[in-house]
């Protein structure tokens, strides 16, 4: 597997720049499991949307310099209103987080004035500000089970309901009815029947977000850093991950005596490999581009991102 996608020695060199640019602006770089190599390896901290949204809290830093997708940007802007939140590309966006609109979502509780909204953090600002609660991959059984209602309108991945769905007495209503990540969507029983064989001895884990059926066919289904506890607990060598494919390197990094085998070889989002080292370099020199949001959706937006983290540390 090649991990870095240029020229290591470059690439260092690059890497020397960003850290020393980095430390006299005071900023700070958070990148999700699905970057780069070579963005994991320069950034203060690498999570899961949950621990990103964690680590944004209280930061001491003037700058953060977000590698991710627009909405994990956005949670760290409504989470710092005071501070910069910078991105290093702004067409970094998540697909899935653009499928539930405002009218679709207001139509839902329009219809159901008796449920409570929980959104899923793949969504957009505007959006999040009429969540009673907003969820992670890593909590989002737990964030619904705790609505003080029967009923829940949830959305926008189809995927992720299902797994709710299978946690919870709760009514859950899906919005809009055909959400999903094409990344997890996308991946085959017969993907994972061929690693099964080509990896007999491998424990089978995957996201969420993955269809039903492969959900059901595997070992442990987790968020992706869940992923990583997961993997770094259990007794087996040998593992299939069922994620977007940046995870891999996240995985060997850390668990380096194990070893980690992608369910599919096409599971890559084009939009978080749209961040390179050169443009944060670019970024944190320019201070742009510049996470904006208009005042009124931040503060509301805000509301069912504290309710999550007060939820999650529950039990
Ligand atoms: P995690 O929160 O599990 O990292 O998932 C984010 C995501 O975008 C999955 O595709
Ligand atoms: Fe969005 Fe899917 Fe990419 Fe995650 S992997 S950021 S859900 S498009």
């Amino acid at each position: 597997m090649r991990f870095y996608t240029g020229n290591k020695k470059t690439l260092m060199e690059l890497a020397e720049r960003v850290l020393k640019l980095k430390d006299e602006k005071n900023a700070v770089i958070l990148a999700h499991n699905y970057q780069v190599p070579e963005i994991q390896d320069v950034a203060d901290f690498v999570g899961d949307s949950l621990e990103l949204a964690r680590m944004a809290v209280g930061t001491d830093a003037d700058l953060i310099l977000f590698a991710g997708v627009d909405f994990m940007a956005e949670t760290a802007k409504i989470l710092n209103p005071e501070k910069r939140v910078v991105v290093p590309e702004r067409d970094a966006r998540c697909p899935m987080a653009e499928m539930l609109d405002l009218k679709t979502l207001l139509r839902a509780k329009r219809e159901h004035p008796d449920a409570r909204v929980v959104l899923y953090v793949n969504t957009m600002a505007e959006e999040k500000a009429e969540a009673d609660a907003v969820c992670t991959s890593a909590n989002a059984d737990k964030i619904v089970n705790a609505m003080d209602s029967d009923k829940v309108i949830f959305g926008p991945d189809q995927n992720l309901a299902y797994y709710v769905k299978k946690r919870t007495s709760k009514e859950v209503i899906l919005v809009p009815e055909n959400g999903m990540c094409s990344v997890h969507h996308n991946m085959s029983l017969e993907e994972l029947s061929k690693a099964k064989e080509q990896h007999p001895d491998a424990e089978v884990v995957v996201h969420p977000e993955c269809i039903p059926e492969i959900q059901e066919a595997a070992d442990r289904i987790a968020s992706t850093s869940g992923m990583l506890r997961y993997c770094s607990e259990s007794d087996s060598r040998e593992f299939i991950i069922g994620t977007e494919n940046g995870m891999l390197y996240r995985l060997k990094k850390e668990l380096p005596e194990k070893s980690f085998y992608p369910l599919s070889k096409n599971a890559i989002c084009e939009n978080m490999k749209k961040n390179t080292l050169d443009k944060i370099f670019t970024a944190l020199q320019r201070e742009a581009p510049e996470i904006m949001l208009p005042e009124e959706v931040q503060g509301r937006a805000l509301g069912g991102i504290e309710r999550m983290m007060e939820l999650s540390k529950r039990g």
